[in-house]
């Protein structure tokens, strides 16, 4: 979709919004009109009709069963391409346009990185092993993520810090009693790299001694650099919590 949006002229993109609307009679109340092209685009599959969609879904989810099909309900009274989103969706055309951003849809496995030099960065948020986001479970046309999918991404960082190109990760350390023991130990096993907590109450000292909520996140940037961080000083008057 960001592709095309990329390629087509920007008049392309809003005459084909606009024509859909029309087409299929799409408002705020027209459930019949929206399932008829979701019928359409499960057939077609063209990227702007899958914006389109999405403008006039429950919640603007993006959500599709395990045969690839958009399955994501009707927002009845919520959800419409009013004037703040044909807006927005236009200052984010011309920005990206403008701007030389290159998309790809491959897992992380599939990605060539080997154009990157020592002065780039790679920034990575992947699925967190150890909490249940709907891309994890292999359901809903996922791969899902597993153990094995873990050690290879870091395997991959690994690799790219052997060439000096600088990476963060985000991801979480514990959460609800569960702990990703892979993580741990790879970043234990690499003196080079560095946790940042980003919860503040662990960042100030050793999360490990501190008297904590069992069932709370322990959400880390793990990064083989050490960050600058600009914080605003403290002042008597704000409150610490240690
Ligand atoms: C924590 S979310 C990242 C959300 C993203 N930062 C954002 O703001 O939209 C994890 C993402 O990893 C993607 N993903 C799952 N398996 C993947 C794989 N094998 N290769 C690349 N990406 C994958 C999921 O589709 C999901 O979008």
């Amino acid at each position: 979709m960001y592709q095309t949006f990329q390629e087509n002229d920007l008049d392309t993109t809003l005459n084909h919004i606009e024509n859909r609307i029309k087409e299929f009679g799409l408002s705020l109340t027209n459930e019949d009109g929206y399932k008829k092209m979701r019928e359409q685009y499960n057939k077609q599959k063209n990227p702007l009709d899958l914006f389109v969609l999405i403008a006039y879904s429950f919640n603007h989810q993006i959500r599709f069963n395990n045969n690839h099909e958009f399955n994501n309900p009707f927002g009845r009274e919520r959800s419409s391409f009013n004037a703040s989103m044909k807006q927005n969706l236009e200052k984010f055309i011309i920005r990206l346009k403008e701007t030389n951003i290159g998309f790809a849809n491959v897992c992380f496995n599939n990605f060539d990185f080997t154009f990157l030099k020592n002065n780039d960065f790679v920034y990575c948020d992947p699925p967190y092993l150890i909490t249940t986001g709907t891309y994890n479970d292999g359901k809903r046309g996922f791969k899902g993520w597993t153990d094995n999918e873990e050690k290879q991404l870091l395997k991959t960082l690994d690799n790219l810090d052997k060439q000096e190109i600088k990476f963060a990760l985000s991801n979480v350390l514990e959460h609800k009693g569960k702990s990703n023991d892979i993580l741990k130990s790879w970043v234990a096993s690499n003196p080079n790299y560095k946790i940042n907590y980003l919860n503040f109450n662990y960042s100030n000292s050793n999360y490990q001694t501190l008297d904590r909520d069992k069932n709370a996140s322990v959400e880390v940037l793990i990064t083989n650099y050490e960050p600058q961080i600009h914080q605003k000083e403290k002042t008597l008057f704000d409150e610490f919590n240690f």
